[in-house]
Parts: C-alpha cells; structure tokens; sequence
C-alpha cells in the first residue's frame, strides 16, 4: 500500500471513531434524562395539561436524540469493527454483550414510555431511579473494556 493511501485510511478511520465517540455522548446523555422525565410525568396529574406536555418531551427526547444516536453508535461501530476485525478479542465481546444489554435496556425504556403516554403508570418513582443507573454503569464497564483492555 502506498504511504499516501494508508494515511488516508487512517484519517478515515480516526474520524469515524471521533463520530462513534459523539453519537455515542449524545446516546448516553439522553439515556440519563429519559427515566428522570418519567419520575417528573408520574409527579404530574393524569389527564393534566402538565401531563401532556411530558408526553410531548419524552417523545421528543426519544425521536430526536436517542433513538437516532443509538443507531449511528451502531453503524459506526460496527464499521470500526469491520476495519479492525477486533470481534476475537474478549474485550470486544464482552463490550458487545454490555452493549447489546445497553440496547434492551433502551428499547424496555421506550416501551414504558408509549405505556406511560397510554396511562398505565406501572412503576414507581423509585424503580425508575434505580433503573437510572444502569446507562452510567454500563458506561463505566465498557469504556474501561475499549481503553483499558483487560483480556
Ligand atoms: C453499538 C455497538 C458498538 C460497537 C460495534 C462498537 C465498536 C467499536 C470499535 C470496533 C471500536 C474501535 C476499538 C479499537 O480497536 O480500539 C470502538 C471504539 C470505542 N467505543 Fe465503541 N462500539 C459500540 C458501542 C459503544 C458504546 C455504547 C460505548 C460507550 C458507552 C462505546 C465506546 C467506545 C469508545 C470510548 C471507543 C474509543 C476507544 C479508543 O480510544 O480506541 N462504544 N467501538
């Protein structure tokens, strides 16, 4: 391969991770507001003006922000993996089993919300706080399997 060529590849490359990296701030964050939103819907009286205008923000939040992140962390991460082949590391496959559970966790999170804007309020405030954390602890266990690489 010529210099010219390997050192665009490796542009191309860095820019793709820098993306991955974004999308995958913006995915995060929104992951952190969505069952904040629902603890302040649930707070709000059902049928209340203050109640639709939850709706109207969670389904914002989701169409917006989330839902797109969530796909452009995976089209560009699955693009990273394609260009390094990384899948037979075990780092790279425990990140993929965090990050699938990350990806049911987003989905579940979105099925409750469309239940919530329907009215059925199944759980708690504090259940969904507790729930809250899982987006920051899946954070802290994947980004210590990319950068650290401990097997
Ligand atoms: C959705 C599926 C995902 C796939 C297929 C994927 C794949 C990849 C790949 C192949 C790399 C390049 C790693 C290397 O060779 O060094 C990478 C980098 C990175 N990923 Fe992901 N990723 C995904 C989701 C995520 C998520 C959810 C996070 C964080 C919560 C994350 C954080 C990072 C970080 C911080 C880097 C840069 C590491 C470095 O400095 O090289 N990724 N990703």
């Amino acid at each position: 391969m010529t210099d010219g060529l390997e050192a665009a590849l490796s542009l191309t490359y860095a820019w793709i991770k820098a993306g991955h990296v974004i999308f995958v701030i913006f995915w995060i964050a929104g992951l952190f507001m969505l069952p904040r939103f629902y603890v302040y819907h649930q707070q709000a009286a059902a049928g209340s003006p203050e109640e639709r205008s939850w709706i109207e923000r969670e389904r914002k939040l989701r169409k917006i922000i989330i839902t797109p992140a969530m796909a452009m962390v995976w089209l560009l991460g699955l693009t990273l993996l394609y260009i390094t082949g990384a899948w037979s590391q075990g780092w790279m496959q425990a990140k993929l089993v965090m990050v699938l559970l990350l990806s049911a966790y987003h989905g579940w999170m979105i099925g409750y919300g469309r239940k919530l804007a329907a009215g059925d309020r199944s759980m708690s405030g504090k259940a969904l706080r507790i729930m809250n954390e899982v987006p920051g602890l899946a954070t802290a266990v994947i980004v210590v399997l990319v950068i650290v690489k401990p097997f």
